[in-house]
C-alpha cells in the first residue's frame, strides 16, 4: 500500500465493479443517442459566476458545497456540481439555438463536485449522465426524457423505483405562491437559520426533515392551489402523456429540488433500497435560466442520473449485469518459439476482433493455466515445443474442458466459427 489514500468522500472504481459502471453509463445513455441526443462534452471547471447565477446563490449547492479555486490568473473557477448551467453555457456560446433546429438535444457523461458530508450514497466525486433539450416549451419533451430515464433504468433490470411528479409553476403564479407561503411561514416558531432560509427560498422550508417544523407546515398554503392555468393545463399534458406510455408515477406536491433554476415540470427518480441517499436521479424544466445566465428566452427541460447510486440501487436489487467476459481467447505458450508464434496469433485474434489476452513473463504452465481461468476466457490456446513440431496448437474449450490439436495457420478461423 502506498502512503495515499483516494481523498475524503471519493473511491476508485476498479476491476470487475469499473465494468458495472460502465454498463450503467452505456445503459443510461442508449435510449438518449436512439431519440436524438447529441453527445456533449464541457470542461470539469467553469467560473464560479456560472453556478452562482445559474443553480442560485442560495443553495446548499453554491453557499456550502463548491470546490472553488483562484487560479494564477487570478480567475476564480469551481470544479462543476452540476451539468446543466455549463450545458446550456455551452450551447449559448456555440450558438447552436441559432441554428434553427430547435429544440437543441444533448446528452453527457462526467464526474461532478460537491463538497458534501459523505456517506453511502453521498460522495464529494460523483458521476452523472444527463440530457437536456433546449429551447423548445413542450410536454412531450418534458414526457419524452422521464419516458427515457424510465426506460434506461428498466433496460437494467431495476424495478423497485418510483418517479415523483410536481408542477413548480412559472413567473407568472409561483412569485404570489412565494409571498402567501413566506406569509404563513412568518407566523411560525422557526429557527435563526430556518427563518433566514424561509425569507430567500420559502419552497425550500417545505422540504425541511425535522419533525418539529414539519408539524408546523400542516396547513401550509400548497403550489398546487396557485398555478395558473396555463401551469396546470401544461402539468396535465405531461401526465396525460406520461399514463399513455405507460409509465406510472406519483404526484408529490412536496418535490422541491436542491437547485433553483426549476419551473414547472419537476421530477425525481428514488430507489427505495437506498436508505437515505435515495433519490438516484432528477431533473425539469428550466425555462429561465439562460437569461438568468445572459442569454435569451430558451425554454428547456432535461434531467441527470447518479451512476454510482444507480450502481447501488443494482446492488440493492441483487441485479448482476451481464456482461460479456472480456477476455474470449487465452493463449499460453510454453517455451520461447511458442510465445513467438502464439504472440502472433494473439495479435491476428485481436484483429479480428476476438478479444484476446497472453500470457505474460514467462509464467510456468500451473500458473499460465491459473491465468487463463481467472481470464473467464471461453478458449484457451496451449502450445509447447512437440505441438509445434507437428504444426498445431492445442485448443480447449474452458466450459466443456474438452482439448483438441489443431493446425496453428487454422486457429484463428476455428476460434471464429466456434464464437460464431
Ligand atoms: P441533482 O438532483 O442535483 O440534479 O443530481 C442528479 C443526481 O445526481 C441525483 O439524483 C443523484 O443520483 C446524483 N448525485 C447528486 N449529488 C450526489 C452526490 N453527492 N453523490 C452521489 N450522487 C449524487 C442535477 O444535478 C441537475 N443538473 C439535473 C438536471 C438536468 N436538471 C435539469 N437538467
Amino acid at each position: 500500500m502506498s502512503t495515499f489514500k483516494a481523498p475524503k468522500g471519493t473511491y476508485d472504481l476498479i476491476p470487475p465493479v469499473s465494468a458495472t459502471f460502465l454498463a450503467v453509463r452505456e445503459a443510461i445513455a442508449a435510449p438518449l443517442k436512439n431519440s436524438g441526443y447529441g453527445y456533449i462534452e464541457t470542461p470539469g471547471f467553469e467560473n464560479v459566476e456560472l453556478f452562482a447565477r445559474g443553480v442560485g446563490e442560495s443553495t446548499d449547492i453554491v453557499t456550502k458545497e463548491m470546490y472553488t479555486l483562484t487560479t494564477k490568473g487570478g480567475d476564480q473557477l469551481a470544479l462543476r456540481p452540476e451539468g446543466t448551467a455549463s450545458v446550456l453555457r455551452a450551447a449559448l456560446e456555440a450558438n447552436l439555438h441559432k441554428a434553427g433546429n430547435l429544440p437543441v438535444k444533448l446528452w453527457y457523461s462526467g464526474s461532478y463536485y460537491r463538497y458534501e458530508r459523505p456517506q453511502k450514497g453521498r460522495y464529494r466525486h460523483f458521476s452523472q449522465v444527463g440530457a437536456e433539450a433546449i429551447g423548445t416549451e413542450d410536454p412531450a419533451l418534458d414526457a419524452e426524457l422521464i419516458i427515457l430515464a424510465d426506460q434506461a433504468y428498466r433496460s437494467l433490470g431495476l424495478s423497485q423505483f418510483r418517479i415523483l411528479l410536481n408542477s413548480l409553476g412559472d413567473k407568472e403564479c409561483r412569485p404570489v405562491y412565494r409571498a402567501a407561503l413566506q406569509d404563513f411561514l412568518g407566523g411560525l416558531d422557526l429557527d435563526e437559520d430556518t427563518r433566514r432560509r424561509s425569507e430567500i427560498n420559502p419552497l425550500r422550508v417545505l422540504d425541511d426533515k425535522r419533525p418539529e417544523v414539519q408539524k408546523q407546515l400542516v396547513g401550509a398554503p400548497m403550489l398546487r392551489d396557485y398555478l395558473c392555468d396555463a401551469c396546470k393545463t401544461y402539468h396535465e399534458q405531461v401526465r396525460e402523456l406520461l399514463n399513455a406510455a405507460g409509465v406510472s408515477y406519483e404526484d408529490d406536491e412536496k418535490l422541491v429540488r436542491g437547485l433553483d433554476y426549476y419551473t414547472r415540470t419537476t421530477f425525481e427518480f428514488v430507489h427505495d433500497g437506498l436508505g437515505s441517499q435515495s433519490a438516484v436521479g432528477g431533473g425539469g424544466r428550466y425555462d429561465g435560466l439562460s437569461e438568468m445566465i445572459g442569454g435569451p428566452s430558451l425554454p428547456s427541460v432535461g434531467w441527470a442520473l447518479g451512476v454510482d447510486r444507480t450502481v447501488l440501487a443494482l446492488e440493492a436489487e441483487g441485479i448482476e449485469l451481464e456482461l460479456p467476459a472480456t477476455t474470449s481467447v487465452f493463449a499460453v505458450p510454453l517455451g520461447e518459439e511458442a510465445r513467438r508464434l502464439l504472440f502472433g496469433t494473439v495479435t491476428e485474434l485481436r484483429k479480428s476482433g476476438v478479444a484476446a489476452d497472453f500470457a505474460y513473463g514467462g509464467k510456468g504452465v500451473k500458473a499460465a493455466m491459473k491465468a487463463a481461468n481467472r481470464s473467464g476466457a471461453r478458449f484457451t490456446i496451449v502450445a509447447g515445443e512437440r505441438d509445434l513440431a507437428e504444426g498445431v496448437v492445442q485448443l480447449k474449450d474452458m466450459e466443456s474442458g474438452e482439448q483438441e490439436a489443431v493446425a496453428l495457420d487454422k486457429v484463428t478461423d476455428e476460434i471464429r466459427r466456434r464464437l460464431g
